[in-house]
């Protein structure tokens, strides 16, 4: 059994982690286009990541004996100025999952709903984790500066990072 609202806010995240899959991917396309394909490959690493997610929620709702509601989706940005500005986004995009997981789970405490408080745990450390690693790689492009050989070697260790995610 589960509320009307929460079975509300439950697709409301789904849709946001669909979402997010959907902007990873547009993230992965303009490195594509400029030709940082280490930056792709770990942007649609991201954006398989979030469809899972979405697939998370999707199935949670269903065991709930909740129905899934897929929403429109706006169209994610296509264009940046460089490339740390689109990590820079990414971190901005984390920050707004996690206030909006925690939110959740305000709503799942405040209704004594054990089942989602429990199934939310983990994409509250979950965020903890991704936030972090966006960080790191902001953190990084402050380093290299306007260097060319720095950003093409980080652009070969974000490739090689995403194949060790994978692993997981
Ligand atoms: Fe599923 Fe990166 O939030």
């Amino acid at each position: 059994m589960v509320s009307k609202k929460i079975e509300d806010a439950l697709n409301d995240q789904l849709n946001k982690e669909m979402f997010s899959s959907y902007l990873y991917l547009s993230m992965a396309a303009y490195f594509d286009n400029i030709n940082l394909g280490g930056m792709s490959k770990w942007m649609k690493m991201q954006s398989e990541e979030e469809y899972l997610h979405a697939m998370k929620f999707y199935d949670f709702i269903l065991r709930l004996g909740g129905k899934v509601k897929l929403a429109a989706m706006e169209a994610p940005q296509t264009k940046w100025k460089a490339p740390k500005d689109v990590f820079e986004d990414s971190l901005k995009h984390e920050q707004f999952i996690s206030k909006s997981i925690h939110k959740l789970m305000d709503l799942a405490i405040e209704e004594s709903h054990h089942p989602t408080k429990s199934f939310l745990q983990w994409f509250v450390d979950e965020q903890v984790e991704e936030e972090d690693n966006v960080q790191q790689i902001v953190e990084n492009f402050n380093l290299i500066a306007d260097d060319k050989s720095g950003l093409f070697m980080l652009d070969r260790e974000l490739g090689a990072r995403t194949a060790e995610v994978e692993q997981n």
